[in-house]
């Protein structure tokens, strides 16, 4: 059964707010989903799961260093073509999300558009548009097995 692992980082709950939201949406199509802190996720937590969504606050105009620290980590693994969402609070510059995201194309994830970005505190109606995104990750990783099976 496929699998989405939610690796966040939220110094105020924010971010985290959004993580719970996509979950909420993943699920509702009965996709496995486990929403973890970065500071407790290895690369290789990463590597088992099907999909990744990345959590990425804007701090100093930078994406948050956890996530930064789990990508140095990643280096030198295999990621082709697994799927990956990104997201993320912001105050003011908000790059933190998009340069995750960037760079995650870089190392050979396919990111999913789109990267959703909240000004601080995620409204209800923004909440709503993070459980779409987690529902489209469920749609996608069921085509991806659907097509496995026709090819096999
Ligand atoms: C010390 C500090 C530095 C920050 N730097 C930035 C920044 O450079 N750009 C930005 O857009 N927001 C910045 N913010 C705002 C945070 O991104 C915002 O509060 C966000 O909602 C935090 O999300 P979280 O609750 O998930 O940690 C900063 C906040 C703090 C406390």
């Amino acid at each position: 059964m496929p699998r989405l692992l939610i690796v966040y980082n939220s110094t105020t709950g924010n971010t985290k707010a959004m993580a719970d939201a996509i979950a909420e949406g993943a699920r509702s199509l009965k996709l496995d989903t486990e929403v973890v802190d970065a500071f407790n996720v290895t690369p290789e937590d990463v590597m088992a799961a099907d999909a990744i969504g990345f959590g990425v606050p804007t701090f100093n105009y930078h994406a948050a260093k956890p996530i930064l620290k789990l990508l140095d980590d990643l280096a030198g693994k295999n990621v082709t073509d697994k799927l990956a969402i990104v997201f993320g609070s912001y105050g003011w510059s908000g790059q933190g999300a998009p340069v995750v995201a960037e760079r995650l194309r870089q190392m050979g994830f396919r990111v999913l558009d789109p990267v959703i970005r909240v000004k601080y505190r995620p409204t209800e109606n923004e909440l709503d548009g993070c459980q779409l995104l987690g529902k489209d990750v469920a749609m996608h990783l069921k085509n991806i097995r659907m097509t496995e099976n026709l090819n096999a």
